[in-house]
């Protein structure tokens, strides 16, 4: 079955960080936002990767968007998904509820609109996922299986929250020098399921994802020699429960919850050491970007589409052979729209000529 084509054809921007007014139309295939620094090259990147997920990839704060001394933003994006138009706005003003609104209805919950439109953005704070806190992976994981699973992310907002609350009891038990068995028990058992569930899409995901990985790392880079990852968890293979049961005494010390599905990591390794601590600077760049198009491939299989692709930055530091082999890759068939940011047009002009790819726009920044 081949893959249904998602793009979008033009967005519109209302006071988004740097821009105060301004409207792209974008090609089907591929897009080359081009233009010195500081012009806004990534910020309309973050704002296609907002339109498609409801948050900027890079920052949590959606009072971070608006651009300085205004009190709102707005995004309009025109959609095409499965030859079907679609428009999506998103608007926030200061204090206020953010509103999403899908061919003009609103969307009362994120989890009715996360997922319609996938999307992978690959770009250099991607780094943090290896050089970064177990934090860093667990939210590559959870991004990932959000977009194809409405119930993981259902059962992730609880789990949160029941977390926040059995936290909360932890310090409260010590506080009051009392402690209530039954009371801890419920949020205990409410954590313990909806962790059991998290665990078993996240064990899915690397099991998935790592041949994926690995043939993307192959056909990029001709050559895969130990490169791994592995899913690094504490309830993996245990009885979720007995777990909990046995980290009792150590949360009530601790006066938090130790154990469970919040603390997962994933190994990133090559030849059996961390990559972090072994790798060239230019491996760990490979690594990263196989692992983000692999992520792509699964987000593919997993919602019969192909994923809107944006790539920030990614070229700096790459040869022009490998360059080019990525120019191949998302100009094939396998991919479909596909954003790409640079500072230089014309070395970029000159490898899409030499490798006969015709299909592209640029979009220079700077001028109107
Ligand atoms: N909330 C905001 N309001 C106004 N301007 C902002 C806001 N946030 C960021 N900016 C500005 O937007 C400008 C463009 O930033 P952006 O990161 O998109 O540039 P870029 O073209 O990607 O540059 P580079 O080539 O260096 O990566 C910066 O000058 C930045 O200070
Ligand atoms: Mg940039």
């Amino acid at each position: 079955m081949s893959a249904i084509s998602l793009a979008i054809r033009s967005i519109q921007l209302t006071n988004y960080k740097n821009y105060d007014f301004r409207q792209f139309d974008l090609s089907e295939k591929i897009n080359l936002i081009v233009g010195n620094n500081g012009l806004g090259k990534t910020n309309l990147l973050d704002a296609l990767y907002y339109s498609c997920m409801t948050k900027s990839n890079l920052t949590s704060a959606d009072a971070m968007v608006i651009r300085f001394g205004e009190d709102f933003f707005r995004i309009a994006a025109n959609i095409c998904k499965d030859e079907v138009e679609h428009f999506v706005e998103v608007k926030y003003r200061r204090q206020e509820k953010k509103e999403i609104l899908l061919d003009r209805l609103k969307m009362e919950r994120q989890a009715d609109f996360i997922g319609r439109f996938p999307c992978v953005m690959i770009t250099p704070d991607d780094h943090q996922l290896i050089s970064g806190s177990s934090e860093q992976r667990r939210r590559f994981m959870d991004v990932t299986i959000s977009q194809f699973s409405q119930e993981y992310l259902s059962q992730l907002m609880l789990y949160n929250k029941v977390l926040q609350q059995r936290n909360a009891l932890l310090k409260s038990f010590y506080e009051q020098r009392r402690f209530d068995r039954s009371l801890l028990d419920v949020y205990t058992e409410k954590l313990v399921n909806a962790g059991r569930i998290i665990s078993r899409y996240r064990m899915d995901l690397v099991h998935q994802l790592v041949p994926v990985f690995h043939q993307v790392y192959r056909q990029i880079f001709e050559g895969n020699e130990g490169v791994e990852i592995t899913y690094d968890s504490d309830v993996q293979q245990a009885d979720y429960a007995a777990v909990m049961a046995a980290a009792e005494q150590q949360d009530t010390q601790a006066q938090r919850t130790t154990r469970g599905i919040h603390t997962d990591d994933l190994q990133l390794e090559l030849n059996g050491m961390p990559l972090r601590k072994i790798g060239s600077q230019g491996q760990q760049k490979t690594f990263l970007l196989s692992l983000k198009l692999a992520q792509y491939e699964l987000l593919k299989a997993n919602k019969g589409c192909k994923p809107l692709l944006l790539l920030d930055d990614i070229f700096d530091k790459l040869d022009p052979q490998r360059i080019a082999a990525i120019f191949r890759l998302v100009s094939s068939d396998a991919y479909g729209q596909v954003c790409i940011t640079d500072t230089k047009e014309r070395e970029i002009g000159v490898l899409l000529q030499e490798n006969n790819i015709q299909s592209f726009k640029f979009i220079p920044l700077g001028q109107v």
